[in-house]
């Protein structure tokens, strides 16, 4: 066992290996970038639920309509709209705040968003996780860093094997791209500024293919898929074959927070990437999910090919989790199926106008009661 699995794991070995604690969270000051986005406000009811004195630094939500809104997200926080290419001001509103775990996930992140404007994909998340770490070194309060990244970021050689941490950063379109240098400019932060036991310990979070309630982004599969079945249209699928680690938002938010507290316990030895993917049989092409998709729906819910060019897109993309689970002792909790399930069931609620910040917080709730993670590690291992 390496020197990163022996200490994490003894860290976080017990009870609740690998699972996020409340009483960790309650009180302490969190600095969250990209509050506003799909995962951000899902990860700003979460810090809020836990007791986290928060402060969020987001553009404006970038759909309409958004989480941020649905889910009256800016209720139980400071957010501050904010650009982090602009460093003075993310500066001043991160010192201002005077975190202890600063969480940065704000970015452009859609692969074809990033074909439009490739120098606002990589000004924003390169540069704005420079400005990011810059901030954090003028901040003494701050002692654990999060910076989220993806999938993408790996050079991406279509194999069936998923990727593991130490492989080459890359990525053909400018998204990925951006998040392999958004990786590689942490790791040179990580090594130049923060080695030491009094700096703040540096992580990044890989997360797979992410999808919940609430999100309405263009160009992506789920909300793709709830436009067409609400307006009782045909789903138009680009490309059904393409597979992707699939899983619901709270997977990777629940890897950020144990990450978070791994760096706070034991900085050294966390201070590194770690991907937070789906369990192997959760790589599901596009045709999977859609199909099941529409069963749920009813309706006579169906899909049709969309014939029409595509700039290129990634046939084939898996994330290896060992690392995590052996050194975090964090696991996923909920199957694809399950996913799947509270999707459409999040999605009925919001059309039928229910409180989506109660139903939110009922839904992290569920997660949290999910079982142990090594509960769902016996459930895999017996396939
Ligand atoms: N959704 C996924 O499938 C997925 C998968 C892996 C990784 N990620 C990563 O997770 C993070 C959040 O993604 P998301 O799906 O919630 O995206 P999102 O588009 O819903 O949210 C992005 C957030 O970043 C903010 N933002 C964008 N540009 C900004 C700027 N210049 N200054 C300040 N804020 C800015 C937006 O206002 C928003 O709050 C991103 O870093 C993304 O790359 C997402």
């Amino acid at each position: 066992m390496g020197r990163w699995q022996s200490a994490v794991a003894d860290m976080v070995s017990g009870p609740r290996a690998g699972a996020v604690d409340p009483a960790f969270w309650a009180g302490k000051r969190v600095f969250l970038t990209g509050h506003t986005g799909f995962k951000g406000s899902w990860m700003a009811l979460w810090l809020q639920q836990m007791g986290a004195q928060l402060t969020g630094f987001a553009l404006a939500p970038p759909t309409s309509p958004a989480l941020f809104e649905v889910a009256a997200v800016a209720a139980g926080m400071t957010s501050i709209i904010g650009d982090i290419r602009d460093r003075e001001t993310l500066e001043a509103a991160l010192l201002s705040a005077d975190p202890e775990i600063v969480i940065h996930m704000a970015a452009q992140p859609l692969v074809r968003a990033s074909y439009d404007d490739p120098v606002g994909t990589y000004a924003t998340n390169v540069m704005g996780t420079v400005h990011l770490l810059e901030a954090v070194r003028k901040a003494p309060s701050v002692c654990a860093t999060c910076v989220v990244t993806t999938d993408k970021c790996y050079e991406n050689r279509e194999w069936v094997w998923g990727y593991r941490e130490d492989e080459a950063m890359g990525g053909h379109d400018p998204y990925s791209n951006s998040k392999g240098c958004a990786e590689l400019v942490t790791s040179a932060y990580r090594r130049s500024f923060f080695t030491g036991d009094d700096r703040c310990a540096i992580g990044s979070g890989r997360a797979g293919n992410v999808i919940g309630g609430g999100d309405w982004a263009a160009d992506r599969l789920i909300p793709d898929i709830l436009r067409a079945v609400s307006d009782g249209e045909p789903v138009l699928i680009r490309n059904p074959l393409a597979t992707r680690p699939w899983q619901h938002v709270l997977e990777p938010l629940s890897g950020y927070l144990v990450l978070c507290q791994a760096l706070w316990a034991d900085r050294a030895a966390a201070a590194q990437a770690w991907n937070f993917g789906p369990r192997d049989d959760d790589a599901q092409p596009v045709q999977w999910i859609v199909e099941r998709m529409c069963e749920r729906w009813g309706d006579g819910a169906g899909w049709t090919r969309d014939e029409s060019v595509q700039p290129h897109e990634a046939n084939y993309l898996k994330l290896d989790i060992s690392k995590a689970r052996a050194g975090l002792g964090w696991q996923p909790r909920w199957s694809l199926s399950d996913t799947l399930d509270s999707i459409v069931a999040w999605h009925r609620a919001w059309r039928s106008g229910a409180d989506m910040n109660a139903y939110c917080l009922d839904e992290l709730a569920r997660f949290a009661r999910a079982g142990h993670p090594l509960a769902v590690q016996d459930r895999s291992d017996d396939h």
